[in-house]
C-alpha cells in the first residue's frame, strides 16, 4: 500500500501530451470507435434481442466498462508513464508485481494488432475495389468468391496488412500530439459525416423499416446467460479497456481534463456510432432481401451486394469503406501506442526506433494471421489458426484479466484518497461523489462481474 497522501510521481522530461480537451476526446473516441462498431455491435444486437441486448450492453458499460476506462485513464495520468511503468510507479512500496498488468496489456495490444491489421487491410483493399467497381455484384455468390480471392491470396493478404502497418507506424512516429491527436481530430468529424450520409441513404430505401425492426425491437426472451456475457465482453472490447490502451492515453491527458466527464462522453459517442452503423447497415440489407449475417461475411460479402443493388451504390460503398477504414485506424493507433510507449520509456529507444521495432515484430507475427486463410490454413495451435488464436486469447483471457487486475489495483491497493485526488484533479473539480461511485464499482462490483465473464470465457463456469 502506498502512503495515504496522494503523490505525484515524476514523469519523463519532455514527454509528449495531447494539447487540448478536444484532442483528448478525438484520440480517445478514435480508440473506442473501430471495427467493433461497424459489424460487431450491429450484428450482435440484431441476433440477440435488439433493444433488450442494447439494454444489457448499456448496463454492462455502466457497471464495468466505464469504471474500468476511468480507472485506467486516471492511473495513467497520475503516473504519466507507459503501461508498465504506470503500475510500477503507483504501486510504490507494494512489492506485489502489479506491473504485470502493464506487461500483459502490452502483449494483448500487440496480439490484437496482429489480426486487426489484417481485417483493416481488407477494408482498405475494399475502398479500391469499390472505386474500380471490382467488388460490385448483386449476387452474394460472386461477392463471396471475390472476398475468398482476396483472403486466400498470400501476396494480397500480406500486401494490404503491410500497407496498414506502415501507415499507422508513420503516424505513431510523428508523435502523440502531432501524430495521433492531429490525425484523429481531423478524421473523427469525417467519420461522423460519412456515417450520417450512409444512414440517410439506407433509411430512405423502400422497405427500410424491416431492418430497423430487426435491429431494435426488444425481445427479452433472447437474454440468456451467454447473451448477457457476450454483451459484457462487447463492452470491454468496444471501450478499448483491459490492455493498457486507456492507461497509455491517460498518461497524455492534460492535468485539467475532467476524466469522468471525458470517459462518459466517449462512451456515449461510441454508442451513437454503433447505433448509426446499425442504422446504416440493416435497413439496406433488408430492403434488398439479404440475410443479416454476422462477422466478416456481413462486411465483405453482404454489404458489397447490398450497395450493388442500390442507386449510386458504388459511391456509397466507397464512403462506407472509407469510414470503416477511418474507424479502424483510430483504434489501431491506440493499440500501437501501447508497445511503442513501453519500448520508448522502459528500454530507452527513441520513439522512431521503438515504432520501427514494433513494426518489424508485427510484420513477423501478424503475417501468421494474414496467411491463416492461405499458406498457413492447416497450421493449427490448440485447434485454431493463428488469426483465431490471437482473437481468442486476447478477448477471452488477456482483456478480462487486465480489467480485473486494474480493478483490484485501484480498489484494493491504490485506495480511496488517491482515487479521490485523481478524479477531482487534486480537489479542483467537484467530482467527489462521482469518484466515490467509481471507486465503489471498481472495488466491489466490476471485479466480480469481470471474473464471471472470464470464467465463462474459459469454460470453467457455464450458463
Ligand atoms: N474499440 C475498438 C473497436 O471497437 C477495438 C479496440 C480494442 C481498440 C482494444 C483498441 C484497443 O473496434
Amino acid at each position: 500500500m502506498t502512503s495515504n497522501q496522494p503523490q505525484n510521481p515524476v514523469s519523463m522530461p519532455g514527454r509528449d501530451r495531447f494539447t487540448s480537451g478536444l484532442g483528448v476526446l478525438a484520440a480517445t473516441l478514435g480508440s473506442a470507435v473501430g471495427l467493433g462498431n461497424i459489424w460487431k455491435f450491429p450484428s450482435l444486437t440484431g441476433a440477440n434481442g435488439g433493444a433488450a441486448f442494447i439494454l444489457v450492453y448499456l448496463i454492462s458499460t455502466l457497471l464495468v466498462g466505464l469504471p474500468v476506462m476511468i480507472a485506467e485513464q486516471m492511473i495513467g495520468r497520475r503516473a504519466r508513464a507507459d503501461a508498465i511503468n504506470t503500475l510500477r510507479k503507483l504501486a510504490g512500496r507494494d512489492r506485489r508485481p502489479w506491473w504485470l498488468i502493464g506487461a500483459a496489456g502490452c502483449l494483448a495490444a500487440f496480439l490484437i494488432l496482429a489480426f486487426y491489421t489484417e481485417v483493416a487491410g481488407w477494408v482498405f483493399a475494399y475502398i479500391f475495389r469499390a472505386l474500380t467497381g471490382a467488388a460490385l455484384s448483386t449476387d452474394p455468390d460472386v461477392t463471396s468468391a471475390a472476398f475468398s480471392g482476396l483472403v486466400s491470396d498470400p501476396t494480397q493478404a500480406l500486401l494490404w496488412q503491410w500497407i496498414v502497418l506502415i501507415l499507422i507506424t508513420a503516424i505513431i512516429i510523428m508523435g502523440v500530439s502531432k501524430g495521433i491527436e492531429r490525425v484523429t481530430k481531423r478524421l473523427m468529424p469525417i467519420l461522423f459525416g460519412l456515417l450520417v450520409l450512409v444512414c440517410i441513404r439506407s433509411l430512405t430505401l423502400d422497405g427500410a423499416s424491416e431492418g430497423l425492426t430487426f435491429l431494435f425491437s426488444p425481445d427479452f426472451s433472447k437474454l440468456t446467460g451467454p447473451v448477457i456475457l457476450t454483451a459484457m465482453g462487447l463492452a470491454f472490447f468496444k471501450l478499448s479497456i483491459g490492455m493498457g490502451t486507456m492507461i497509455t492515453y491517460g498518461s497524455y491527458f492534460r492535468d485539467d481534463q475532467n476524466i469522468p466527464a471525458t470517459a462518459s462522453r466517449v462512451m456515449l459517442a461510441d454508442l451513437l456510432v454503433s447505433m448509426l452503423a446499425g442504422i446504416a447497415i440493416f435497413p439496406a440489407v433488408f430492403a434488398f432481401g439479404f440475410q443479416p449475417d454476422a462477422g466478416p461475411s456481413l462486411l465483405f460479402i453482404t454489404i458489397p451486394a447490398v450497395f450493388a443493388s442500390m442507386p449510386l451504390g458504388q459511391v456509397f460503398m466507397v464512403l462506407f469503406f472509407v469510414l470503416a477504414a477511418i474507424a479502424a485506424t483510430g483504434a489501431m493507433l491506440s493499440l500501437l501506442e501501447v508497445p511503442v510507449a513501453v519500448l520508448n520509456e522502459q528500454f530507452g529507444f527513441s520513439r522512431r526506433k521503438a515504432a520501427l521495432i514494433t513494426l518489424g515484430l508485427l510484420a513477423l507475427v501478424g503475417s501468421t494471421a494474414a496467411l491463416s486463410s492461405s499458406t498457413l490454413a492447416d497450421f493449427k495451435i490448440l485447434g485454431m489458426t493463428p488469426f483465431d488464436l490471437f482473437d481468442y486469447v486476447t478477448s477471452n483471457l488477456l482483456l478480462p484479466l487486465g480489467g480485473l487486475f486494474v480493478c483490484l489495483f485501484v480498489g484494493w491497493a491504490w485506495g480511496w484518497p488517491e482515487v479521490r485526488a485523481a478524479l477531482t484533479n487534486d480537489g479542483q473539480l467537484g467530482n467527489a461523489r462521482i469518484a466515490r461511485a467509481i471507486f465503489g464499482l471498481t472495488k466491489f462490483v466490476s471485479p466480480v462481474l469481470v471474473l464471471i465473464v472470464l470464467l465463462n470465457g474459459l469454460g470453467i463456469i457455464q450458463f
